[in-house]
Parts: C-alpha cells; structure tokens; sequence
C-alpha cells in the first residue's frame, strides 16, 4: 500500500527518498512522486507507474535539495495517474503534502474550498489537506497542519513541507502508520522502517493523534493541541540482508527457502520439549486468566485468516474452548457475542491491516482480551493489543505470504500447547506435539528439496485457466491457502473446498482440463479423501497429490505426486502449504507474471 518517505539533513535528498521509495515497492503502488525544497521554492516531481519512471522524470528536469518528501501511491480515489500521483502542492505551490490514508470528508471540503477560490488539479482527497494548510497557514507550519486536521474526518498518515516555514517537515498520523528514523544531525521519516535502515536504525513509532516537527538535529512530538508528548526511541533488530534478495530470483522464493529458519525462529526459547508446552513471554494473560476464557474469536483477512482457521482446529482439539474465526471486515459490522470471558486473537503479519485492526478495537470495546500474533514489530495492532506472540519470521517482503503463513501457524499451535496444557492436555501428548514441532524446520527443508520436482508440475500446468484445490480436517484450510497463493501471483482462477464439498457442485466443473490438486497425507481422513479422488478421476479430472507416503489407496489415482514427510495430522498443513508456495511461484514465474508485486495488490491494505 501507499509508501511515504521524508529526509531533512545535509545531504542531497533526492536520492536518498528514491532510495527509500524502491524499499517500499514491495508494498504496491501504481504511481511514485518526490517533493523538494530547493532553496527558493518547492519543486516536485511524480510519473505514473514504476520508480523508474520517476527518475527517468527527474532525470528530465533535475531537481535536488535538502529538505524533502516522496511517496509511492496505491490508487483509492481517482486513477493512477500522474496527475493525481502525490505530492499535492497547494494552490500557490507553498505546501506539499504527501499522504496515506482516506479523507472521508473530503468532498464537503473541496466544496469550501472552491468556494474560496481554490481551483483543485487532482481527483484526490489528498489535494484538500494541500489547500487547507496553506489557507489556515500563519507563520508556523506545524500550527497550520494541525488546524487542518482538526477538520479531517477519516485516515491519514501525512509528511507536509513548506516555502514559508522551509527548515522541516510535519507529519501526522491517524490509522495509517508512520516513524521518525532519527539520524545524526539529519532526520528521516518513513511509513515502514525499510525506507530507512539503511540509515539509522533509531526509530520513534509514531501513535494516532501524533503531530511531529521534523527538523535536521531534532525532532518533537506533539499532540493536536500542540501539547508535547514523550516518545521512546526504539532499535530495529533486523537487518538490511533481511530485506535484499540475497541471490534469488523472488523475494517470494527467497521467503519461501527461508522457511526452515522461521519456522524455527518462531519458536526459539519457546518450546519446552521436556513439560510439552510453550513458555511465551508477551502474552499478559496469567494462569487464572487461562482457566477463565470461555471463548475465542479469531480475527484476521486474507491468509491470515487461513491460519486462523487451523489455529480454530487446534485450540478446540487441544483445549477444548469453542473458537470462531470471523472475517476482520466483517467482524466489525456486526453485532457479535463478545463477553469479558471472551480472547480475541488477532492474526496479521503486518500489524496494520485496517480491517484487523478495527476488529480489535471493536472486540476491546465490547471487553475481550485482545492477543495479537503479529510479524512487524512496533506495528500499530502489536502496541494496541493486550498480549502477544511476535511470529519473528523476519520481513516478508514479497506481496504474497509465505513464511509468515507457516509461523502463523506455528504460534498458533505453541499458544494452544500452552493453554491446552493449563487445562486438561496431559504431559505426554504436550510433549509428542512439542516434539513434531521441534521436527518441522528439518521438514520443511526435505520438502524445499523437492522444489524441481514441483517446477516440473508448474511446467505442465502453466497454461491451465482453472485450479481446484481440496482438503480435508487440518488440510481445508491448506488448501483455501494454495488457491489463494495461485490466483494473486499468477492470476489464474483457483477455488479451495473441503474435499467432500465438491460433490455439491464443484464436481460440475471438472473435464480433462481441470487439474485437481489434493492435499492427502496420510492422516486420520485419508481414507474419505481417496474417495474425492476417485470422484474426480472417474470424470476424466488431472489429479496433482500431494501424500506422505506410498498409499497402495492411490494407485492408478495420481496423475502428479508431491509427497511430504509426516507429522501429527494437526501440522501437516504447514508441511502441505510449502509444496503449494512452491507451485504457485513456479506457475507465475513461467507464466511472467509480476511475483513480488502482483497486480492491484498491496502489503499492507491499510485503508478498509
Ligand atoms: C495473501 C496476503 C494477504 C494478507 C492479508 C492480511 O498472500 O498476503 O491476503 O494475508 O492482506 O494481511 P496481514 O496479515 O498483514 O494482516
């Protein structure tokens, strides 16, 4: 989603915002812009499309200076054009604004505006706060842009610079996240801390409701009545190897062969193989506050919301304590049964998608627990929750979520080992769970292994126009995550079912042109799942099958084979989801798709 990146130092800035801007390509954009203080006047420069094409642009018409802006923008209101690529320069080009997020009222606001004379250049919300800050400007920036957000409805993460007070940059947030990289004797601004590492790796997270004054030796934090508010400077603990490709062709690929280590990095220091629990630091949720739960609700998008589903099945397996896994978008809107006794997981990698973090404001207001299992560190759900179980899988750069998913579900599965052995779960069957867990880094691996194997697949399939994907128990929600990785990255159509559900319609589409891929391990299904096979090769389907083990069930069933070690059928969709990745990134790569930035979508959906 949209990116913002700002420096004030003594260096040239142009290069250092582009710099910042490419970092944050992975999040998805559609068009890019820079907006400078040369010394006389604030100059800007914006392309539709790719980076490139932004410097191409500046490399037309140079411009450079030591205070500056960018952005990359992912289009809400109007086309991805140049025209409504940001910056916004205000009606008399004093004010640039570069912003993330949605102006709800933005179109009451045009409406004033014109009325004042102000002629807009955009079909953006953003152009308003451009406007409005110059209007209410008087002599001091961060005053002006304060007065303009008291009149903002809605979302912003917002960098502002200006002619008439030039020596800084004000930033803003509300809903969309933002921090301060605190250099030495110059300053950054970035809404994800990869803009910036190169550079410092001090940083101040900023809340909503924050104003800050950017300067080149110092910053402020205030609030919108200009209060001061004290802020701590926090260390990123990652490094910038972490988010370069390191050899692959893919951030996915690379994300996808890192699995193995975190997987394991999830759960170092955590498992206790002797007592077969999990030791989790973050939780905030003591003994009696275990005992006391009566229900979870699950609430994440996405893939994340592919986990949770195995987290549901896990927890009430293990702990008995009836789960509901609830869309975050939906969540929201309805009234659902939250009680004081109720624990709202939040799952998300980012730790900023608006529809999840929403929920979980919501499910705190009606009086859960909030536990957050969250990848970004310093992410807004990461400080507003209640507990939480950092997944440490390091950054997921690529769109698609790979490693993430599997840690997703490694934490679920140490979470629930943990309550489920506060509860009735015995010592023994603790530790056999422990014990599979501890096995899957090297798992993972034997699986990674098998890669040319699936390349192979993908090069038979590259040209389908369909995908089914079935699975039963643990393997159902497996499989709704290998259609989903299919259709964002390679854009053919895939569906995920439980097994047994095809019959109820699905059955109707397959032909020989149907590949059907199977998640059957040799689990406690296997047996029902050999029968869906036999459904769909009875009606001349492709069957691609994904086993743990030389079936005789199978014989004369398999068209593809792609066999997995085994485990307890409860991980066996961490296990299952790699061979899917693998599919999904060879198929799009051999089809030449775009793997690391699919179209229209983004890392991080921060607007609803
Ligand atoms: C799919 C994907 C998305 C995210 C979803 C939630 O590969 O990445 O479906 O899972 O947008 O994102 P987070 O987990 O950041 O809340």
């Amino acid at each position: 989603m949209c990116g913002i990146i700002g420096y004030i130092g003594p260096r040239e800035a142009t290069p250092l915002l582009i710099e910042g801007l490419r970092r944050m390509e992975y999040r998805g954009y559609d068009s890019a812009g820079v907006a400078l203080w040369d010394g006389e006047a604030i100059e800007v420069r914006r392309a539709a499309g790719k980076i490139a094409k932004l410097e191409a642009a500046i490399a037309a018409d140079p411009v450079d200076g030591m205070v500056g802006i960018g952005h990359t923008r992912w289009a809400t209101h109007g086309a991805p054009n140049e025209r409504n690529a940001h910056p916004h320069l205000s009606a008399d080009g004093s004010v640039a604004v570069v912003h993330n997020g949605i102006i709800e009222n933005a179109s009451v606001l045009r409406g004033a505006l014109q009325d004042l004379g102000y002629v807009f250049r955009s079909d953006t919300d953003t152009e308003v706060i451009a406007h409005l800050v110059q209007e209410l400007f008087d002599g001091s920036l961060e005053e002006a842009v304060i007065h303009a957000l008291r009149k903002i409805e809605g979302t912003y993460g917002i960098a502002v610079i200006s002619s008439r007070d030039p020596g800084k940059i004000v930033a803003a947030r509300k809903g969309s996240p933002l921090l301060i990289g605190v250099g030495n004797g110059e300053n950054f601004l970035a809404s994800d801390a990869s803009a910036i590492l190169a550079h410092t790796r001090q940083v101040v997270y900023l809340d909503d409701g924050d104003v800050a004054v950017i300067e080149r030796d110092s910053y402020r934090v205030i609030d919108l009545n200009a209060m001061p508010l004290p802020r701590d400077v926090d260390r990123i603990d990652w490094d910038l190897a972490e988010i370069e490709r390191g050899g692959y062709a893919h951030f996915m690929l690379k994300e996808i062969f890192e699995q193995p280590q975190s997987v394991e990095n999830t759960m170092r220091g955590r498992l206790m193989l002797e007592d077969g629990t999990a030791k989790l630091g973050g939780l905030n949720l003591s003994h009696e506050d275990l005992l006391r739960i009566d229900n979870i609700i699950i609430t994440a998008c996405g893939t994340s919301w592919h986990s949770a589903l195995i987290g549901e099945l896990l927890i009430e397996e293990l702990a008995r304590i009836p789960v509901e896994v609830e869309y975050a978008s939906e969540f929201r809107y309805r009234n659902p049964i939250v009680t004081e006794r109720t624990l709202c997981i939040v799952m998300s990698q980012s730790g900023e998608t608006a529809d999840t973090l929403a929920a979980m404001r919501e499910a705190k207001r009606r009086g859960a627990r909030t536990l957050g299992l969250v990848n970004v560190v310093g992410s807004t759900i990461a400080r507003e929750d209640d507990g939480g179980v950092y997944l440490h899988a390091g950054p997921e750069i690529g769109v698609a979520s790979t490693k993430a998913f599997t840690s997703q579900v490694v934490a679920l599965a140490l979470f629930t080992l943990k309550l489920a052995r506060k509860r009735d779960l015995s010592v023994v069957r603790g530790r056999e769970i422990a014990q599979a867990l501890h096995a899957l880094p090297a798992q993972i691996q034997e699986v990674l292994d098998r890669a040319p194997a699936v390349e192979a697949i993908a090069e038979r399939f590259k040209d389908a126009t369909n995908f089914l994907y079935l699975g039963r128990g643990f393997n159902f929600p497996a499989a709704l995550e290998g259609a989903l990785k299919l259709k964002e990255i390679s854009y053919i159509h895939a569906e995920g079912y439980p097994a047994a559900e095809m019959k109820h319609g699905p059955i109707a589409l397959i032909d020989e042109h149907m590949p059907v891929v199977f998640i059957a391990p040799h689990d406690a299904v296997f047996d029902k799942i050999v029968s869906n096979i036999q459904e769909v090769k009875a009606r001349s389907g492709t069957t691609i099958v994904i086993t743990s083990r030389d079936e005789p069930a199978l014989r004369g069933l398999i068209d593809h084979e792609i066999r997995i070690p085994e485990t307890l059928d409860m991980l066996m969709p961490i296990l299952a989801s790699v061979p899917l990745q693998l599919l999904a990134y060879y198929i799009a790569v051999k089809r030449g798709a775009h793997v690391d930035q699919p179209r229209n979508l983004a890392k991080s959906v921060t607007v609803e």
